[in-house]
């Protein structure tokens, strides 16, 4: 079964350096992945383009900008929600080009363990018993749920199981939401994207994963229990520090040096 990974990701100095840490973990699932990068750009980025063609995976590369006058972006809090447009672009090619396996929104600066996606042994090496680990996001059904470490104070979030169902979740901020899950705590399956091909995620910053939940008409009892059950974190929200706007210096006192080549 194919894992489409959704990559909302756009133009900016830390992009390279997150996409390469992300290229290079999907790497090691290769053969079970296909990578729908779409950036919130107006045309694709060159190294970008050149990251994707060096990883050797499958992938297609898209851009969805969103045209500020003919979707200004509704604002909530002042804040306004990031990667929609992209997302929502990912998942219309997938129905439209896919026609089974299961789908996941990987933000290009988080940390995924690879056992989310694939079956790791345990090191030949090693003298721990380390537990074998089965491919997490395939067994998708419907809607798969499992925790999201590192995000709100409470440093996890993630659906609360008993005796095998989401009876709640445990977030830092419920928001009135009846799904408080994170972008990277779900994955859902190609099938149910398919009978729900109206379902898009709303420019409605903190409720875009709840929105499209609720799209997709699931309920909480529908929800399936992935990583041991949600007791294992496979998947981290970090984020990269934003580097200082970066100054040019004089490049003529460069000339003929590595120095303009790095500035390229
Ligand atoms: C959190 C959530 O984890 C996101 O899934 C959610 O989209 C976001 O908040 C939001 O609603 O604002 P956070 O780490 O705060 O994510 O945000 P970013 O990592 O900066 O952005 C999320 C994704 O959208 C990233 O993959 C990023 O590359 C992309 N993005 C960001 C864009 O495509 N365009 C932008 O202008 C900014
Ligand atoms: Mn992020």
């Amino acid at each position: 079964r194919t894992v489409y990974v959704i990559t909302a990701t756009y133009p900016r100095p830390e992009q390279e350096a997150d996409l390469v840490r992300l290229s290079q973990t999907l790497m090691h699932a290769a053969p079970f992945l296909f990578w729908v990068v779409v950036e919130d750009a107006p045309q694709r980025t060159p190294v970008v383009t050149e990251l994707l063609e060096r990883s050797g995976l499958r992938y297609v590369h898209l851009v969805a900008e969103v045209p500020e006058l003919a979707l200004p972006r509704p604002r909530f809090w002042g804040r306004v929600p990031r990667g929609v447009a992209s997302r929502n672009t990912g998942l219309s090619w997938v129905r439209s080009h896919a026609t089974a396996g299961v789908v996941y929104f990987a933000d290009d600066d988080n940390s995924y363990d690879i056992r989310i996606f694939t079956e790791v042994a345990p090191s030949p090496q090693s003298s721990l018993s380390i537990p074998w680990c089965s491919p997490q996001i395939q067994k998708t059904r419907g809607v798969s749920v499992f925790p999201v470490g590192l995000v709100t104070e409470l440093g996890v979030s993630s659906p609360v199981v008993v005796g095998g169902q989401v009876t709640d979740f445990y977030d830092g901020w419920h928001g009135g939401r009846r799904f408080p899950i994170d972008m990277a705590g779900f994955a859902v399956s190609v099938t149910l994207l398919k009978q729900r091909p109206n379902a898009t995620m709303p420019y409605r910053a903190g409720y875009e994963e709840d929105g499209f939940l609720k799209e997709l008409g699931v309920t909480r009892e529908d929800l399936q229990p992935l990583a041991d059950e949600c007791s294992q974190i496979l998947v981290w929200h970090t984020r990269t520090e934003k580097v200082a706007p970066i100054r040019s210096a004089d490049l003529n006192k460069f000339q003929g040096s590595n120095i303009v080549a790095l500035m390229d």
